[in-house]
């Protein structure tokens, strides 16, 4: 049941805060620390681990494109993410040392089941994050990592998504106090800051009705452009999937920086433009970014930090977002991203919960 909300989707959307709190508090110990149960790897195990993949599609591929981050800052291992359909066919380098993080959902997307029996096949150890206990993927991985995202109905994936996340985070973390490459003090605290991170999504949906206001400005577009540098970029990514798969409005997303080769070409009058600015080292770059297309015709929606006030200057709107570090602002940015989407696909009369062309588990390639 929909719960008193019009769709599926809104109805995820507002149980994000209690999946993210979900899925970690069921793995924190009496002393804060992160316990992973399920999951075998040793140090001793890590310690041979020289490349990670993490395969996956659609949502779940930009949730693995964070945890790429997110492990290399942490644990200090290089990552590559590859969309499961690429990977499966490319012959990549696999073998003992290497670990694939398999990312989904449902656990039964075709793509993946089969990256990860080719990666297996060459040797590699295989960690699931799945939603669904039982799925096929789950039952083929060496370990999994649930999220306790709860049953998600929609189509378009966002409770899953910001579960995915979490989890990504709290295996970069729990890797690298293992292999000893962050401090306790940063350990704690990064754990601290995921524990708030459920009330700050909470913020951020008690104003969705801010929202709902930006998205009648943009409604009537026929393309928007998502803009983003370092997570940023990954977050425009998944930004812009949501839009266009329920809303069916083209969007595309675009690294800031690449802009001027090629991009900036597409700018008209008129055109949203969606600014995530939510890295503080990235912050002045962004307001440049903003300006040569705000310059060039762009109606520019910028997302950022409270606190940040200088968008306001070059930005048409301003989503903000409550204070945040750089490394763990993905579960924040994408909440307002998810809500615009959903109020631009209402307001377009769109079937929200069931878009066209599209099925919840892609089950065959
Ligand atoms: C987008 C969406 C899809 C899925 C993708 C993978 O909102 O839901 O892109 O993320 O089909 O599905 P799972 O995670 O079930 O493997």
């Amino acid at each position: 049941s929909k719960g008193g909300f019009d769709h599926f989707m809104i109805k995820e959307i507002n149980e994000q805060p209690k999946g993210i709190k979900e899925t970690l508090i069921r793995r924190l110990d009496e002393n804060g620390k992160i316990k992973l149960d399920d999951i075998k790897l040793t140090k001793e195990d890590l310690e041979k681990i020289n490349k990670v993949y993490i395969v996956a599609c659609g949502t779940a591929y930009h949730a693995g494109l964070v945890g790429k981050y997110a492990i290399e800052k942490f644990a200090k291992i290089p990552v590559e993410t590859d969309i499961a359909s690429e990977f499966r066919y490319r012959d990549p380098f696999v073998d003992e040392n290497t670990l694939l993080i398999v990312v989904s959902q449902s656990g039964e997307t075709a793509d993946t089941l089969a990256a990860l029996k080719e990666a297996r096949s060459k040797g590699a150890r295989i960690l699931a994050i799945t939603n669904v206990v039982g799925s096929s993927i789950a039952r083929e991985a060496d370990d999994v990592f649930y999220t306790w995202a709860g049953p998600e109905v929609a189509v378009a994936s966002t409770k899953a998504y910001t579960t995915q996340l979490v989890s990504l985070y709290m295996i970069a973390l729990d890797f690298a106090i293992k292999k000893g490459t962050i401090t306790e003090e940063v350990y704690r605290q990064t754990i601290k800051e995921l524990e708030f991170a459920s009330d700050k999504v909470q913020e951020i949906i008690n104003n969705a009705d801010k929202i709902e206001k930006i998205a009648d400005s943009i409604k009537d577009a026929q393309n928007a452009f998502y803009l983003g540098r370092g997570l940023d970029y990954y977050i425009a990514m998944e930004g812009a999937l949501k839009i266009k798969e329920i809303s069916y409005m083209h969007a595309e997303a675009f690294a800031a920086g690449e802009l001027k080769h090629g991009t900036i070409a597409l700018i008209e009058e008129n055109t949203p433009v969606i600014a995530i600015a939510s890295q503080d080292y990235l912050f002045e770059k962004m307001i440049s970014n903003m300006k040569e297309v705000k310059a060039r015709g762009a109606f520019v929606i910028a997302l950022a930090k409270e606190g940040n006030k200088e968008v306001e200057k070059v930005a048409d709107k301003v989503i903000y977002i409550p204070e945040v570090s750089d490394i763990l602002s993905s579960i924040l940015t994408v909440v307002p991203l998810q809500i615009l989407s959903y109020y631009v696909a209402v307001k377009r009369g769109c079937d929200v919960d069931k878009p066209r062309n599209l099925a919840k588990s892609v089950t065959v390639e």
